[in-house]
């Protein structure tokens, strides 16, 4: 047992990977194991015999296990070490420029959009994308049998079997940000909320995800003319240019009264757009005067408060002023696409320091 022992803990020591630890321990307390077959000898040993032998054997075994327990964390740890001293990285590297992400152009949008609404006071509100029905439809003023709701190709939520509430929906739009806002904070407000929405659509100018940013301002005294201004401001920082034409065009939305799609002046000379000039008029938002039934739902007063409201597509908008064809692209996460229309990391838009330049 002793020549058995040594024999052992001498090849566990001098083991020189896992393979071989295992090949040993295979060799000596596996099933065919030599200390495995003497332990099978016992049987045949008389009782005296048995009685001291038995002990020595299960205490060789469990030395022998320890042994190869002790042995294979010292080879992890060894394994561990190694990679930590090869695989190592210098943290204090400055970035290689070739090697920098860029900025999303519906990011770069997103944040232009932010910085011209924040200075003319108007802070970001959010809401959840998985949204009730109710505050994506019914407190809008889009009821159950509004035609509405068929348009806009919602996609529905699960509800269990036998659950008979309507079922929440992807939200189709910003506007429930509208009421969630005005349930949070009451009036006066003024916000926007920029974000993700979806509808069951996909070709050129449509993708099942989008973005838009809604636009809410209510107060004692608002009217149209305070949207319009609004507006031509927006567009002309946005886009900037130091003069835009407006076209508010009459048009209908449930969640407004009245309502106006708003148009702006430009030109596709040479295939290129132009804001501001030429005979062309390219639609951009949907916007009008927040309807009364829109404000109770937000449990404002409409004797008391008026409002405007507005939403742009995020998506649409970035197309436009960066000549980006197909919108499809926007989400393919090609990366040289995103090198050819992407943003600087570190050139956030600001009103005093430039959008985009
Ligand atoms: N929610 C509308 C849409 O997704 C856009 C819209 C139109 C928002 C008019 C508004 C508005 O706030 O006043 O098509």
């Amino acid at each position: 047992m002793d020549d058995l022992r040594d024999k052992y803990l001498t090849a566990i020591a001098d083991a020189a990977g896992e393979s071989a630890l295992e090949d040993l321990r295979l060799a000596a307390v596996g099933k065919k194991g030599e200390i495995s077959l003497k332990m099978r000898e016992l049987g045949k040993m008389s009782p005296e015999e048995r009685q001291v032998m038995g002990p020595k054997l299960n205490a060789l075994k469990d030395e022998i296990n320890s042994a190869l327990a002790a042995k294979k964390q010292a080879l992890s740890d060894a394994a561990l070490d190694e990679r930590l001293r090869t695989e190592w990285l210098d943290v204090t590297l400055p970035a290689r420029p070739q090697r920098q992400g860029s900025i999303h152009p519906v990011s770069q949008v997103t944040e232009e959009v932010t910085a011209i609404f924040a200075d003319m006071g108007f802070a970001v509100a959010e809401g959840p994308q998985v949204e009730s029905d109710w505050h994506n439809f019914d407190a809008l003023n889009i009821p159950g049998h509004h035609p509405a709701r068929a348009e806009m190709d919602t996609f529905y939520m699960h509800r269990a079997e036998g659950d008979e509430r309507p079922p929440h929906v992807l939200r189709t739009h910003t506007s429930p940000v509208q009421i969630r806002s005005m349930e949070l904070s009451g009036a006066p407000l003024r916000v926007i909320c920029p974000g993700r929405v979806y509808r069951a659509d996909y070709d050129q100018t449509h993708t099942p995800m989008f973005h838009q940013v809604e636009g809410l301002a209510i107060d004692k005294d608002i009217s149209m003319a305070n949207l319009k201004w609004v507006l031509e401001e927006f567009v002309k920082a946005f886009f900037e240019v130091d003069e835009v034409e407006l076209r508010f065009r009459a048009s209908h939305f449930p969640f407004t009264e009245p309502s106006a799609e708003v148009d702006i002046r430009c030109s596709w000379e040479g295939g290129t757009l132009k804001v501001g000039e030429g005979d062309d008029w390219l639609e951009i938002l949907g916007s009008g005067m927040v309807h009364p039934k829109v404000l109770m739902a937000g449990n404002i007063d409409p004797a008391a408060w008026q409002g405007f409201a507005f939403g742009v597509g995020i998506d649409r908008i970035a197309m436009l002023k960066y000549g980006i064809p197909d919108l499809r692209a926007f989400f393919d996460s090609d990366l040289r696409w995103l090198r050819h229309y992407g943003f600087a990391a570190l050139d956030v838009p600001t009103i005093r320091g430039g959008l985009s330049r």
